[in-house]
């Protein structure tokens, strides 16, 4: 499957041609048994809530999606548990807000592969939440940007069919995929409870800082930062992730390609508190220190983005620690991080965090 953000940009002559036809290795689960069940396991349990929130509102949606206009309206506010989803918007925007960083653990390696659309769309939440709170915003839009983040790709059910082709879209079928995002915002709509805004944002999710039809859709400044910020943690999240035609690239790699690639599409104050704030070593992303030793970064010590805390997995010789070495960088003047790790590429130590 392809990231969405490429479709959209896709005219049919530059369509990836045989990397399409390329299958998804089989998916490691990276975090899996080693770090989650050494985790805080209230985080794991409400990561895994959203999972399994975002399972269920899909699976529902698809139950309905060949429902005419007016049937699927009565089908959406007869099986969506509209409650549940504001309730755990509201509980992991609190938890962000009060600086509980631990959720962003799970951010850049996927349990599942093969079905990462649960996991994209709740790190797309999560991000949009700490951009928010980059920008300032108050709770009541940061639970707005986070129902949008949540459901942004929601509409995605209506082209699964098409964007599972193993093989080059047809110009017609780039232009359907093209529309999710009108579905995504079709279905929101018609829930109630869902702000007009939150609906605008999702129908923009896609929408550039220099398309013609940017004021036009997005008509006051709020509206404009709300669909900017979601469209922007979906971009950053994606080029963070494999996908079946492209390898994930480091956090500081994906930094380095929005500031080049993405500065024209998004605001600069919008694109800065991204790019500041998320630093050459986010939480969640994996480092080698100067000593050997493999770890995640767990928190980051404000005003100090090199020396962050770290979750030590490893020994120097690749030997996995029975319980996480906690370290905090700003205490240890000896220490350094040596090097960004891409996980992904080192299946030994893959193997490893699998094992008990
Ligand atoms: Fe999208």
């Amino acid at each position: 499957m392809m990231r969405i953000s490429d479709i959209i940009k896709m005219g049919p002559q530059n369509d990836p041609d045989d990397k399409k036809e390329k299958k998804d290795t089989p998916a490691p689960s990276l975090l899996d048994k080693a770090i989650r069940k050494s985790a805080n396991s209230t985080i794991e349990q409400l990561y895994n809530a959203g999972i399994d929130l975002l399972k269920d509102i899909f699976n529902k949606a698809r139950q309905g999606r060949h429902l005419d206009n007016s049937q699927i309206e009565i089908f959406i506010l007869n099986s969506l548990d509209f409650k549940a989803v504001t309730d755990y918007i509201n509980q992991i925007t609190d938890r962000i807000l009060l600086g509980d960083d631990e959720l962003f653990n799970y951010f850049y390696n996927y349990r599942e592969k093969e079905n990462y659309i649960y996991e994209h769309s709740l790190n797309v939440c999560l991000l949009s939440v700490k951009i928010g709170i980059w920008m300032d915003m108050n709770k009541s839009d940061l639970v707005n940007i986070a129902l949008g983040g949540l459901l942004h790709d929601i509409g995605l059910i209506a082209v699964e069919d098409i964007i599972s082709l193993p093989r080059k879209l047809k110009h017609n079928e780039i232009e359907a995929v093209k529309k999710h995002s009108l579905h995504s915002a079709n279905m929101l709509e018609k829930i109630k409870g869902v702000a007009e805004d939150v609906v605008a944002a999702v129908k923009a999710h896609h929408t550039r800082l220099g398309d013609e039809n940017f004021t036009r859709t997005l008509t006051h400044d709020k509206l404009q930062k709300m669909a900017q910020i979601i469209g922007l943690a979906d971009v950053y999240e994606a080029l963070t992730h494999q996908r079946s035609y492209k390898s994930a690239k480091l956090p500081h790699e994906a930094v380095k390609e929005l500031i080049e690639q993405e500065s024209g599409n998004f605001q600069a104050k919008i694109i800065k508190s991204l790019v500041e704030n998320i630093g050459i070593y986010p939480i969640g992303s994996w480092v080698r220190l100067t000593d050997g030793s493999i770890g995640f970064v767990a928190s980051v010590n404000k005003g100090y983005p090199l020396r962050p805390k770290v979750n030590i997995m490893f020994d120097a010789k690749g030997n996995k620690f029975s319980d996480i070495k906690s370290i905090d960088l700003l205490n240890e003047p000896h220490l350094h991080i040596e090097s960004p790790i891409d996980l992904e590429k080192n299946s030994r130590l893959i193997e490893k965090l699998k094992q008990k």
